[in-house]
């Protein structure tokens, strides 16, 4: 027996998850009609349950259907996790053997790529609650551990620790103060600026660098 949430409890579960981490998001309805990032994981549930069971050339086609409608082309092959968000989302590619933990935000153009053209594991496995910046490429079957950060317009090609943040071309791991400690555009919001949620508890600081 799995605990995880169907159908509708899942879309919810998205829903509360993109609201939580998009500080400008104005109202969960607004997300559940128009966000393309949110819409196009659903899609992808669809072309990965298809994929799964055999129907792969249907899958396809659900998943290229999505790439028109949202502009982020998912294989249905890919293995997401539960309240991936995809923030902005235009650009984004994510490969066929491609695995993406729980809790992990992506920003717009980022690349789970391949580097090789033989079949096989060739995509990078993305650990939970990792953040990628808008622009990142991670090329090849690397490992990307829980919590690390890839910083925008990163391209990693080897693996990064758990909890690590990578940046750079290739991208190289930096030793960074705790978030908390850190100066980030977060420790300069002011209280009661409009963009802050009223129940705003626990945004990374690398979402205020919206
Ligand atoms: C990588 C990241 C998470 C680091 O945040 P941080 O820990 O607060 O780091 P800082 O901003 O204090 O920067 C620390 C150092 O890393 C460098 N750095 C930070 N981000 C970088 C990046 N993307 N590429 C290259 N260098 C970067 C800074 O120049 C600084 O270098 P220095 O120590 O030599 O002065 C953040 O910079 C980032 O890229 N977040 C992604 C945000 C994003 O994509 N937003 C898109 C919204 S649409």
């Amino acid at each position: 027996m799995t605990d995880r949430p169907r159908g509708l409890a899942l879309m919810a579960e998205d829903v509360a998850a993109a609201r939580h981490r998009d500080p400008a998001a104005p109202s969960s309805f607004v997300i559940w009609v128009s966000y393309q990032g949110v819409h196009a994981v659903w899609y992808h549930r669809v072309a990965h349950w298809l994929w799964m069971r055999g129907r792969r050339s249907l899958g396809r086609l659900v998943s290229q259907f999505a790439r028109r409608r949202t502009g982020i082309e998912i294989h249905p092959g890919a293995q997401l996790g539960r309240r991936v968000f995809i923030d902005h989302g235009m650009g984004v590619v994510i490969g066929e053997t491609a695995v993406v933990g729980d809790d992990v935000l992506m920003f717009n153009n980022i690349n789970l790529g391949g580097t090789s053209m033989s079949p096989g594991k060739r995509h990078p496995t993305i650990g939970d609650r990792v953040v990628i910046g808008a622009g990142a490429r991670i090329l090849g079957p690397v490992y990307v551990g829980s919590d690390a950060r890839i910083g925008a317009n990163a391209v990693v090609v080897k693996d990064v620790p758990n909890g690590a943040t990578a940046v750079g071309i290739p991208a190289k791991v930096r030793e960074h103060p705790k978030p908390a400690e850190a100066h980030t555009a977060a420790s300069c919001v002011d209280e009661g600026d409009s963009h802050v949620h009223a129940d705003d508890v626990g945004h990374e600081p690398a979402m205020y660098y919206i």
